[in-house]
């Protein structure tokens, strides 16, 4: 959940800033403008690899998560924010995706994407293998090509669960959803490339403005936030203009609609802001944050597609956008559910409290005592602290303990002046949040974390 896609953005030496202005069409083919340049890869999306092999990482625990598919209930909280979401996008424009399945190829969840081969999001301590080629997808954007390519309408959008190994916190749970969209033009039918932005601009101006207080300092584009080079530079900002209205009256409309029942929310004007982002797929890039309730919140990551990803999907020559949200962080703050762990919660005491497309606030059942306990231990001689991924740790734990475990921390490390051993102590706070747990349990818990570490990790416990 912590990708940092910024490390692959190549460096660029002069940080001049481009300032634009928009021009007019300088008359040539706009079909030419975008001729691709990479043949889509067929053989490696249809590839569909079984079988385990050294790259496969993915626990039991994880694959039961997988069948939960929470999005078919419609009362759960998760589901009627996304379709409070889809609502504020007109049907016949966009088709309404479905991809149940969370298996996809290391094609769809990187290479489509222009994700090179050693970003650090495809490493087995982030991502969760079946084996060397496929994944449990790490983003819904790992079907954007197959939404470009096949899709009538030129806008698609797609919810659904997504997985990536992680810390454990009341914030971070190794599987969440998130929401795709995207819209393409064509320039089909058009001349000249002030023919296609006049397109894009009547499909603008068709979207209803927001009366929010909106802040964008950003520049249409500029050194550390390209054009791409296929694209001319009124294409790339008609684009956008599409893009940022889109989600600005997205925003507008869900936000207003939630605050009707809530007096406080009313008191303050909603505000968002945009910034500067980097995606691989994506070029310019950037965030919406939302001020809401006290808190900026991130919303969503979008931008102008990378051409490469429209060759991918058969399509060189359309020009279009797209964006990704996770939707838990939204649905904690708009329901006040303070855990995440509470969505696969089967209590009857979290599941009765919502009812299909209601927004209401969650009650707390109760708070139940945590207990914390420490784990130190000595790593195998010659191995270094950072060939022991604190995710490795938080799969053990979650193998033996599921849901009953709210944090994991580090909370120290040191290498024995003498020895030259490397020491590592982690706290695992354990707490349900159905029922207190005894210490019985917990010592069971605990030596049967203790067990797991020393068989994979051959650690000595300290
Ligand atoms: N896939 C990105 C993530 O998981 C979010 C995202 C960013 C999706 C930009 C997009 C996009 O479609 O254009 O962090």
């Amino acid at each position: 959940m912590r990708v940092n896609w910024s490390s692959c953005r190549p460096l660029v030496s002069i940080q001049e800033v481009t300032k634009v202005r928009r021009v007019g069409g300088n008359g040539a083919s706009t079909r030419q403008l975008f001729k691709s340049t990479l043949a889509r890869n067929e053989e490696a999306r249809r590839e569909d690899i079984s079988g385990t092999d050294e790259w496969t990482n993915i626990t039991p625990t994880i694959e039961r998560l997988t069948n939960r598919k929470l999005l078919s209930n419609p009362a759960h909280p998760l589901t009627t924010l996304r379709d409070i979401i889809f609502s504020k996008f007109p049907e016949q424009e966009y088709t309404r995706a479905n991809f149940l399945n969370p298996r996809v190829s290391v094609y769809e969840n990187f290479d489509s994407l222009n994700i090179t081969p050693d970003h650090v999001s495809r490493s087995k301590t982030d991502t969760y293998y079946l084996n060397k080629h496929k994944v449990l997808r790490t983003h819904t954007s790992a079907h954007q090509v197959e939404s470009f390519r096949v899709y009538p309408t030129p806008g698609f959008l797609i919810a659904a669960d997504v997985y990536r190994r992680d810390e454990i916190d009341r914030s971070h749970y190794p599987a969440f959803h998130q929401m795709e969209g995207g819209r393409w033009w064509s320039p089909e039918g058009t001349t000249s490339v002030k023919e296609l932005v006049a397109k894009i601009d009547a499909d603008t101006a068709k979207i209803p403005t927001s009366g929010i207080q909106i802040v964008d300092d950003t520049l249409p584009f500029h050194a550390g936030n390209p054009k791409q080079d296929r694209q001319p530079p009124e294409v790339c900002i008609a684009v956008t203009n599409h893009l940022k209205r889109t989600l600005e009256m997205v925003v507008g409309e869900i936000f207003q609609d939630i605050g009707k029942g809530d007096p406080s929310a009313t008191k303050e004007p909603l505000q968002i802001r945009w910034i500067d982002a980097t995606f691989p797929f994506t070029s310019p890039s950037w965030e919406m944050e939302v001020y809401w309730q006290g808190e900026w919140l991130e919303l969503f990551g979008c931008g102008v597609t990378q051409q490469r990803v429209f060759d991918q999907a058969g399509h060189p020559e359309r020009v279009g956008w797209a964006f990704g949200v996770g939707i838990e962080r939204v649905a904690m703050v708009l329901f006040g559910i303070p855990d995440i762990r509470l969505f696969w919660s089967e209590d009857p005491r979290f599941l009765e409290q919502f009812a299909p497309g209601v927004v209401n606030t969650f009650k707390q059942f109760s708070r139940y005592p945590g207990t914390s306990r420490d784990f130190a231990f000595w790593l195998k001689d010659g191995t270094s602290p950072d060939q022991f991924h604190d995710n490795d740790l938080m799969d053990i734990v979650r193998e033996v303990a599921g849901d009953l475990v709210e944090n994991v921390s580090l909370i120290d490390k040191f290498t024995h002046p003498k020895t030259k051993r490397n020491s590592l102590c982690y706290r695992v706070l354990f707490q349900s949040m159905e029922r207190t747990l005894n210490n019985d349990e917990i010592n069971v818990l605990q030596d049967n974390i203790r067990e797991s570490l020393k068989i994979k990790f051959a650690v000595e416990l300290r």
